[in-house]
């Protein structure tokens, strides 16, 4: 059956452009995301994975590794990272999971053969400090994905486990926040000393506790 949200991710050991990676003693104490891309020297897997080198210090202030895969080689990998530095203007500090006998792809669900033969799709997963599955979501091969909206689902989830909020839609960092329903609104009220607007008995904002 597919990996589910709340799922603890498959363990694994496999060859990485940076060494052989065992996921779970690498995840440690972080959040990971764990994102698929169709092959090597293609151009809109370039500028992804240089986008998200660029973005190294919002992973890093998160807590957050990143990893990437698909089913080329290690040292195919490595080649290419250097076309990544040169084109893209950034240093590739993340591992590439070389995938070649399909096991991690196979272990994630990352071949969807009516998509893109034998290849990986663009998945991603966001992957919590108790190895568990948060986020999945899947782009197709001609699609390069948003990175600010993957950091932007880490910020919710950092803040539904830490404040007991959710985030509305098109919510961003520093905008009012959902209180979650398991919390009676008079508890909200002392929780939440910035105030509770209560629009309907199941609809309470309140301003992001951490601002
Ligand atoms: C690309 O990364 O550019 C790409 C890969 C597979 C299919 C289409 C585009």
């Amino acid at each position: 059956m597919a990996l589910q949200l709340g799922d603890i991710v498959p363990d694994f050991t496999q060859d990485s452009s940076a060494g052989p990676i065992s996921f779970h003693q690498w995840v440690g104490d972080s959040w990971v995301v764990l994102f698929s891309h169709p092959a090597d020297y293609t151009p809109v897997c370039t500028t992804e994975l240089g986008t998200v080198a660029s973005l190294k210090s919002e992973f890093e202030r998160r807590n957050v590794k990143v990893i990437a895969l698909s089913v080329d080689s290690a040292e195919s990998h490595r080649g290419w990272i250097n076309d990544i530095n040169e084109t893209q203007n950034t240093t590739v500090n993340y591992p590439i999971i070389a995938d070649g006998d399909r096991k991690v792809s196979d272990l994630y669900g990352m071949i969807h053969p009516n998509s893109l033969n034998n290849l990986t799709v663009r998945s991603v997963f966001i992957i919590d400090p108790n190895k568990k599955l948060r986020l999945t979501i899947t782009y197709p091969a001609s699609t390069g994905r948003n990175f600010n909206e993957i950091l932007r689902v880490i910020d919710s989830l950092q803040l539904t486990d830490n404040y007991q909020v959710a985030t509305p839609a098109n919510w961003t960092d520093g905008g009012d926040c959902v209180v979650v329903p398991s919390i009676p609104t008079e508890e909200a009220r002392s929780k939440f000393p910035k105030g509770v607007e209560e629009i309907k008995p199941y609809l309470r904002m309140t301003p992001q506790p951490n601002k």
